[in-house]
Parts: structure tokens; sequence; C-alpha cells
């Protein structure tokens, strides 16, 4: 399970860290978040749903029921333009948070967690 080979939670707060850090100066992307440059919350809901979608613990669920993403996501205006940056500063947090990864692993992480990213930001666009 991807949750165990990475070894753990702490491996999705780096992932969520470095990205909301590139968000929070994104002049395209912060517009759309509710609580603009206040992002511990949104930190928090992203960082339990990846560790929950990759095998962690299911707190995601157990605080913000099923994720139900299109649902969520459809009060934001995402196009290309949007899913494009999202993924750009997302991508670099995977590629951040694996630097310390064993060997081994690294290069199947960034191709799998990568390619879930890409399918999903697509999933999500709405314009
Ligand atoms: C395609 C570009 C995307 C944009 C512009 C975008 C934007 C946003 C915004 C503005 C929010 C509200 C922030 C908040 O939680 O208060 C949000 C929430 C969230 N996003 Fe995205 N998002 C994108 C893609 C994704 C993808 C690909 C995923 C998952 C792989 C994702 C997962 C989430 C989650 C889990 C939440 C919190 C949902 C909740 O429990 O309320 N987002 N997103």
């Amino acid at each position: 399970m991807l949750f165990d080979v990475v070894g753990g939670q702490a491996f999705f707060d780096k992932v969520v860290e470095v990205f909301y850090d590139a968000v929070e100066h994104d002049p395209v992307l912060l517009p759309l978040y509710p609580e603009g440059s206040d992002t511990i919350g949104a930190r928090h809901r992203l960082t339990l749903f990846l560790s929950q979608y990759w095998g962690g613990p299911t707190t995601y669920s157990d605080e913000r029921g099923h994720p139900r993403l299109r649902m969520r996501h459809a009060p934001y205006v995402i196009g290309e333009r949007e899913r494009d940056r999202w993924l750009l500063h997302m991508v670099a947090a995977i590629e951040a948070a694996t630097v310390s990864l064993p060997d081994e692993v690294r290069d199947a992480v960034r191709a799998d967690f990568v390619a879930y990213v890409t399918n999903a930001a697509e999933h999500l666009r709405n314009q």
C-alpha cells in the first residue's frame, strides 16, 4: 500500500505543505479559495483526503463524509488554466516529498501519484 511505502502520514503532510505554500502565492488559484491565504483548513482537508486515498486512516471520511469531489469543486471555475496551475504545484510538491524516499521506490511512487492527480484534475475540470 502506497501509504506504508512512503512511510506514513509525514509524507502527505509534506506534499500538502509544499503545495499550499505555492498556492498561497499563485495569482490564478488563490482567488478561488474561499478562505484566501488562510489555508489551514484547506491544508487539513487535502492532507486527510490524500492519505485516505492512498490507504491511510479514514479520518477524511469520518470528518467530511463521502468525498464527492466533483460536487465539492462545482462552486469553483476550473478550466484548463486552473487545472494546469494546480497540477504544476502538485507535481512539484510530489517531487519535493519523494526526494528523501529510497531509490528503489521513488520513481514508482512519483509515477503513480502524478498519474492519479493528473486524471483527478482533469475529472474536476468544469469549464
Ligand atoms: C483541478 C484543479 C483544482 C482546483 C482549482 C481546486 C480547488 C479547490 C478549492 C478552491 C477548494 C476549497 C478549499 C477548501 O478546502 O476550503 C478545494 C478543496 C478540495 N480539493 Fe481541490 N482543486 C483542484 C483539484 C483537486 C484534485 C485533483 C483533488 C484530489 C486529488 C482535490 C482535492 C480537494 C479536496 C479533498 C478538497 C476539500 C474537500 C472538502 O472536504 O471540502 N482538488 N479544491
